[in-house]
């Protein structure tokens, strides 16, 4: 299962990256507005940083503009994946976009229905965001079941399931069980997956014995 990091937070991306387990970045032009910074210069920055890939989205709604915007997004770095919205024109960029090579991540994915027209648009990526599903009342996981179980019908279909709107460890868990080929998650679930309490305690408990014996593993 590939981790990308949902943030435009260059600082957070940096840090994380360092862990090793980083193998792609999302951001939205919600991210970017709280980033406070110029779009196209810190798409750049995050490319160079990680290599896997970076998504950056459109900010129109036809697909004139929104080809042209992805074009413009492309041509940044190798590894920028243009973000379209599922709708008719989101997908219809999808398709131009893909068929030229460039990997399409299609966001805003709330059925099952919409997940089968982004395979068939060529999507690299389909972005289901199972936290807002959850925020009403529905449960996100039973998409990315669904979504799963329909592109394995399919092997014709090349899409990934990038799981989106991740709000805690256990979406990453219970959609590693079903196969999602992707999770991207806010830095701070990254750093929840890491602790675990028992994992603390038996760390102290270790380091206590082992200043017992006195000894050095480098100086020994
Ligand atoms: O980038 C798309 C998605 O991950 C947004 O998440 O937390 O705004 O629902 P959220």
């Amino acid at each position: 299962m590939k981790f990308f990091i949902d943030t435009a937070d260059v600082a957070e991306i940096r840090d994380l990256a360092a862990t090793g387990l980083v193998d792609g970045v999302t951001t939205n032009p919600s991210l970017i507005a709280k980033s406070g910074r110029k779009f196209l210069d810190v798409v750049q920055e995050i490319c160079s940083i990680v290599p896997g890939p970076i998504s950056a989205e459109v900010a129109a709604t036809d697909y004139k503009t929104m080809l042209a915007e992805g074009h413009k997004l492309a041509k940044l770095a190798k590894n920028v994946t243009v973000k379209v919205p599922l709708t008719p024109d989101g997908l219809k960029t999808c398709k131009a976009l893909s068929s030229e090579g460039t990997m399409v991540n299609v966001t805003l994915c709330f059925s099952a229905a919409q997940a089968i027209l982004a395979a068939k648009a060529g999507a690299s990526f389909i972005s289901p965001f199972v936290g807002r599903l959850d925020d009403i009342g529905s449960d996100g996981m039973i998409l990315i079941r669904d979504i799963c179980a329909i592109y394995k019908q399919y092997p014709a279909f090349k899409t990934e399931v990038l799981v989106a709107s991740v709000r805690h460890p256990i979406h990453i868990v219970e959609s590693a069980k079903m196969g999602a080929h992707v999770a991207t998650m806010p830095p701070n679930v990254l750093r929840q997956m890491f602790q675990h309490p028992l994992t603390d305690k038996g760390l102290a408990a270790f380091l206590a014995d082992w200043k017992k014996t006195g000894q050095s593993i480098l100086e020994g």
